[in-house]
Parts: C-alpha cells; structure tokens; sequence
C-alpha cells in the first residue's frame, strides 16, 4: 500500500491542480507587481503524518504563489534574466516525469541527447567541432570548470597534476581586465584564488580589455604558466574584449585562454562569427548560460572546452560500483556532479522547436527595444544615459545638476527602490565608474514594443 499523496492512479488529480495553478500563474504575468519586495513566510511546525493533497495546494496558493516574483515575465529587467518558453517550460515538467539521473551513459539515452544538444548549441553558435562539454547549473559553475581546467594545464606545463597532487608550488599568472564576480569566486573556488589575477588596464570609458597592455604584461611575465580570462559581454557595460587580438597573443604567450561569454555568446547568432565575438573559436573555452537568452528555465549554464582531456584529469572519479561499457561520455567525469538532473532536454527541445531563427529574433528584438528605451532616456531632461546602449544593456541616473557625489547616489538608489516599488518593472542597481546607477537588462522573449511604452510611463511617473 502506498501512503497518501503516492497513488500513481491517481495522477489526475495531481494533473488538474498542476494546470489550474500554472494557468493561473501564466495569466497573472503582465498584470502583477513584477518583484514582491515584501514577502513573508511564518515559522510553521513540520508536518507529522503529512498533509492531504488539498491542504497542500491550499498552503501554496496563500503562502507562496501570491509572493512569487514575475521573473519570467517581459518586464522583469534586473540582472540578465531569460524568460522560459513554453516549448522549455513543457520540457522543464517531462525532466521530472522521466528522473533521468544523467550521470553516466549506459542506461538510457540521456547523455546522448545532452551530446546532441551541446553539438547543435555549437552549430547554433557557429563554433568549431572540437569544441564539447556539458550542462552546467549556471555560468558561475562553468566558470568554475574554467577555472579547474585552466588550473591543470596550469600544472602540466611544470610537471604539476594539480587533480591529484594540489595547486601548492604552481607558478602560474593570471590576466584578466573585468571578469565577472563569479569568475573571481571561481578562481577561489580552485584554489588559485579569488584575487590572485593581474588587473590589465581597461580602454578609456570601457571595460573591455587594453590589448597592449595585455601583450606587455605577458611579455614581463617570468610564471611558468599564464591564463587569460577575457570577457565577451561584460555584465555592466556589455563590453567585448577584442577577442582575435587576445588570442593571437596568448598563443604567441602559450597563455590558456578563458572567454566568458554568458550572454554574449548571443551576439553571434545575430552578427556572426565576424562580431563582436569573432576570436572566441580560438579560446581554450568558453562559459555559456542557457537560462539567459536562450530562454529556458533554471538552471542551466554550458561549459565547452577544445581540451576535454584536462576536464576529465580534474573530475574523473573512477568507482567500481559505477562502472560500464559504454563509450559515450560520462558526464559525471567531466564536471562537479556525480548525479545529474536531464537539463539537456530543454535546450534540446526549444532548439528542435525554435531553431536557430527565433533565438536570432529574440536577441534581435531585445536588442532593438533596449536601444529605444536607452534613446528615449538619452533625449529625456529627468534622466542621464550614462553609458551608449551597445546591446541589451541600458545605465542611467536621474540627472542631478548641483548635487554631491553621495547625494547623486543616494538619488539613484532613491528612484530605484521607486520604481521597483511601483511594481510595473523590475530593476536591478550597478556601479559605473564609481557611481550608483539603474541597470536594465533585456533578455526576455516576450519583451515587446507595449512593455517600453510601459517603462517610459514608469520612468515619467517615478521621477
Ligand atoms: C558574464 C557573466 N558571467 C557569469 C554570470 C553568472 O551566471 P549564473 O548566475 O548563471 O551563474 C553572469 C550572470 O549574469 C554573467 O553575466
């Protein structure tokens, strides 16, 4: 006998309450209040014998439903938030259905479908063959197996295996100009740690990398070894590190070259491998995030290396009891999991059912709108553009002619909590040049031509 709550038969139940409470959270989208700044959840006593199904759902609709945010809604702007599709939704619900563990090959076709997914996220991508990898849960976690990966080549170039031996006496440099907060986390994470990297200079109002300056301090490296971590898409400014100029010289260097490009790597699907990206198929790898612009659900990051090898002496973990004969690689060899949840499956059935032309239209359309809404800004006498809108990225300020530096700041964080307050948007704060600023970040599928027209109603009733 099964207790409650576990009758197979009676999935119905569980179906029309899933539908009614998807549908409902579905409709709600352009309505609510895009980020619920106050929630609040009582201490409750942990259930003895459990809940019938129908408190259950009750409990969900008053305690956590009404105080969700609408992240995956067109106006939720903060940070670099995608917006799951329907198709990626659908295929998010069949993860669980199937509890695929995707950890080694052998038992079903999982891994092979991860495979396929990772060779048409390539395709998509324009990026050579040699490149392989695997889902991560994010950009930090892929940084993070950068960050591993480079760590061994690291070693080996000094007799080092680092896997097996430890990172004490490498003799490595780091380079790097802006890398994300997640980069620097990652570099700690592996033990090279977090502020162990030489800043290469900036170009002047820009944080993409000063390639001259690059090419000297590698010069006047005396380490055995040297990494670069260049950006493509830095998370503030959007900006690009000239990606051909920095491989030319890490290979001139013999430096192991590292791109970030989370969200930046979609810049390709629309300009080609002569944008802003042209240069990263020369990288050693490379970060991607799936649940950025290629709008599945959390989470779902990608790590692609031309060296496949040095992940798998970083996380190999031979067991008996996980043994097989299967040559389709285990995925669990080659990054930090052992078990593994089937978040291929999204991104193999929105690229099946999308193609390569809609996530050129969504990139595309964000793009174009947030070049409206950065126009609109510049143009606007209550607001200050404070850097060109290059991609899907605007920053601005009230303007604040007279005031201190502190109390510009304390404006802008003023306006900020307004807007979110006000509930149509959701902002996220930054720092440009040392001074607070308003972030709006477009990667949404949905945002449309409406949702700028509501932002500048916001921006006109806020101020
Ligand atoms: C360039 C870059 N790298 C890394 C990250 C971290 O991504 P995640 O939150 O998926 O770990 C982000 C997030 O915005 C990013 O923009």
């Amino acid at each position: 006998m099964y207790p409650h709550n576990s009758d197979w038969q009676n999935m119905q139940v569980y179906f029309d309450a899933f539908t009614e409470i998807s549908q409902q959270f579905f409709d709600r989208l352009d309505d609510e209040t895009v980020a619920k700044l106050k929630v609040d959840l009582k201490p409750q006593a942990l259930s003895d014998s459990g809940l019938d199904f129908s408190e259950v759902v009750e409990r969900l609709k008053q305690q956590v439903i009404p105080q969700l945010s609408a992240a995956r809604g067109p106006r939720y702007w903060g940070f670099v938030t995608g917006g799951a599709t329907p198709i990626a939704t659908f295929a998010d619900w069949l993860v669980a259905t199937f509890d695929q563990n995707v950890h080694k090959a052998g038992d079903s076709v999982a891994s092979l479908i991860e495979l396929q997914a990772i060779e048409w996220l390539c395709e998509l991508f324009e990026l050579p063959k040699t490149f392989q990898g695997l889902m991560t849960t994010g950009a930090t976690a892929s940084n993070f197996l950068a960050a591993c990966c480079a760590r061994q080549f690291a070693g080996l170039k000094q007799g080092i295996n680092v896997a097996q031996q430890g990172v004490y006496g490498l003799d490595v440099d780091i380079f790097s100009t802006t890398p994300h907060a997640s980069m620097c986390k990652s570099l700690g994470m592996s033990g090279l740690g977090q502020k162990q990297f030489h800043p290469i200079k900036a170009l002047p109002d820009s944080e993409a990398m000063d390639v001259n300056d690059l090419a000297f301090c590698l010069s006047q490296s005396t380490a055995k070894a040297k990494i670069v971590i260049a950006s493509a898409g830095t998370v503030t400014t959007t900006d690009f590190d000239d990606l051909a100029a920095v491989a030319s010289i890490c290979q001139k260097f013999g430096a192991w070259l590292h791109v970030d490009a989370a969200f930046g790597l979609f810049e390709r699907v629309v300009m080609g491998t002569e944008g802003k990206t042209k240069g990263i198929e020369k990288a050693h790898s490379i970060t991607l995030d799936c649940h950025k612009w290629l709008n599945v659900p959390y989470d779902c990051g990608v790590f692609l290396t031309q060296h496949r090898d040095l992940l798998e002496q970083s996380f190999d973990l031979p067991a008996p009891y996980l043994a097989n004969e299967s040559t389709t690689p285990d995925f669990m060899s080659l990054g930090v999991e052992n078990s593994r949840r089937f978040r291929a499956l999204p991104v193999w059935l929105s690229l099946l059912a999308y193609g390569k032309q809609s996530v050129k239209d969504w990139v595309e359309s964000n793009i174009n709108l947030a070049k409206q809404l950065a126009d609109w800004i510049d143009d606007s006498d209550d607001y200050e553009l404070v850097h060109p809108c290059q991609m899907n990225v605007i920053l601005f300020r009230p303007t604040a002619k007279g005031l201190s530096q502190s109390q510009m700041d304390q404006k802008t964080k003023a306006l900020l909590k307004k807007i979110n307050t006000d509930g149509r948007l959701f902002l996220s704060p930054g720092i440009w040049q040392g001074q607070e600023i308003i972030r709006i970040a477009l990667s949404n599928w949905q945002t449309q031509q409406q949702d700028i027209e509501v932002a500048i109603q916001v921006l006109k009733d806020c101020i």
